[in-house]
């Protein structure tokens, strides 16, 4: 019997769980669930007003309606390709998707259309343990009776032997031991602390592998704990480690760091985005966190309302919103707008200012000729000025001094109902009620059809 676990877990420099790679591919998925009956039976009360009595057509009518709106339409063709090895971060406002789309990747909701790929195959109706995934929660979802050991080999122990990748355990195991004494051994000495356990050529295997993610994770010191004996931090890691050890093809997560404080949320982020380009694991991390979507994805999906809006680096997705809900919805303060007019070839115009935009817009501009659009500029493009035919004449709302950074609300003048946001610098001081002009740097400006939503520069 070994004497300690963390003895025989002196591992070899190379970690044996590099990564099985393989890209995740989704075309045209659609997700619907029932609504509630309630839902269904006011949906239809509207749809049936001023009808008086119900003939037998109208009763096959109000059939056939009930059919048709008794379905929540939740993800709406969502077209995305996560590629090899690729930290890609699914981000939008509560509801809108994020977690059904991750349930549908990993086979716990089933698919109301489209195809799922993983690697070279075709997962649609693989159940979730064929699928070779592993997902963690927002929740860690631990088992409280089980060791941290036991909690990241919990996943390992239930795999057959022939998923366990790269003939690595068929290579480690050559124990002349019947397995059944062994499982036996195995069983009557699991509920011991680990030293004390009896290690079957299986159990060694596993206990390596425990030893590699916990050493990565640096949780190697806390394997005999239960968790209510953790902080939130480390069941975070603990839970994280459990997905590792799988060695799966894809992580999913959800959210897994909403349960923290906002310092072990940047230390934990930061340690995710290392093991992740460490083990090279294609990644799909679920947000609603902008900070953590900026800062941790190779590419962002913006996702509202079931739909996906843009797919992009990040500072693409930050510098080329392709619409108003995803300039709005990526940067803090969002990015401001201001319904204006064009006058080509470059001039915008406003009641209060007129501007004339750089020459590499004549082209974009040339459809909207005499059209309203809506112009957006971010509040570190907005900077206080002199009086100007260009500037935007305000008045300061609030002054809110972060220390490191000044941020005002401001109203545009004659109209105390425009409220648009500006980052000054913290050395000069404002009062509200004060009148000030501010210039907004030309080159940094978008435009958006009002109507749609869209980009100038999509069209
Ligand atoms: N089983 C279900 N039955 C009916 N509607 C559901 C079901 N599961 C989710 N929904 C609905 O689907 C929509 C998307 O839910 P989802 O949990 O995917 O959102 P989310 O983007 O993860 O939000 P959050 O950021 O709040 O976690 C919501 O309107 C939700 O009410
Ligand atoms: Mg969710």
């Amino acid at each position: 019997m070994e004497k300690t676990i963390t003895n025989k877990l002196r591992f070899e420099t190379k970690l044996s769980i590099l990564a099985s790679v393989a890209k995740v591919v989704l075309e045209k998925v659609y997700k619907s669930f029932p609504s509630s009956s309630k839902e269904s039976t006011e949906a239809l009360k509207v749809e049936t007003l001023g009808i008086p009595t119900l003939t037998s057509s109208s009763e096959q009518k109000v059939k056939r309606d009930r059919s048709k709106l008794s379905k929540i339409n939740v993800l709406r063709s969502i077209n995305l390709t996560v590629e090899d090895g690729e930290l890609m971060v699914l981000v939008g406002p509560s509801g809108c998707g994020k977690s059904t789309l991750l349930r549908v990747i990993a086979g716990l909701e089933e698919l109301t259309g489209g195809n799922i790929w993983i690697g070279d195959r075709l997962v649609n109706n693989l159940l979730p343990k064929e699928r070779d995934l592993a997902m963690v929660f927002q929740n860690y979802a631990l088992y409280p009776h089980l060791r941290v050991y036991d909690n990241i080999a919990f996943g390992l122990r239930r795999m057959e032997i022939g998923r366990w990748g790269k003939g690595e355990m068929e290579k480690n195991i050559s124990s002349s031991t019947p397995s059944w004494i062994e499982n036996l051994l195995v069983g009557m000495t699991r509920s011991l602390p680990l030293g004390w356990r009896y290690l079957s050529q299986k159990e060694k295997f596993i206990a390596r592998r425990v030893g590699e993610v916990s050493k990565l994770l640096q949780i190697d010191t806390l394997l005999d704990r239960f968790p209510k004996q953790l902080s939130g931090g480390q069941k975070q890691r603990v839970a994280l480690g459990r997905a590792i050890a799988r060695n799966p093809q894809a992580f999913l997560m959800d959210e897994p760091l909403s349960n923290l404080d906002a310092q072990l949320r940047t230390e934990t982020r930061t340690q995710i985005v290392k093991l992740q380009r460490q083990l090279g694991t294609t990644t799909i991390y679920v947000t609603h966190d902008r900070t953590e979507a900026m800062t941790m994805g190779d590419r962002i999906a913006v996702m509202d309302r079931g739909q996906i809006q843009q797919i992009a680096p990040p500072l693409e997705i930050y510098n080329r919103p392709a619409n108003r809900f995803v300039a709005e919805f990526i940067g803090s303060p969002p990015m401001n707008f201001i319904e204006v007019r064009v006058k080509t070839p470059l001039l915008i115009n406003h009641a209060l200012f007129s501007l004339t935009l750089p020459q590499t817009w004549a082209k974009f501009l040339e459809p909207y000729e005499g059209r309203s659009l809506l112009l957006g500029i971010r509040p570190e493009h907005l900077s206080i000025s002199s009086p100007a035919p260009q500037n935007l004449p305000v008045q300061v709302d609030l002054v809110e001094a972060l220390g490191n950074d000044t941020y005002i609300s401001v109203s545009l003048r004659e109209s105390p109902d425009s409220c648009l946001q500006a980052r000054i610098t913290p050395e000069l001081v404002l009062q509200a009620g004060e009148s000030i002009w501010l210039s907004m740097a030309s080159d940094k400006i978008h435009l958006f059809e009002p109507e749609t939503g869209r980009a100038i520069w999509q069209s």
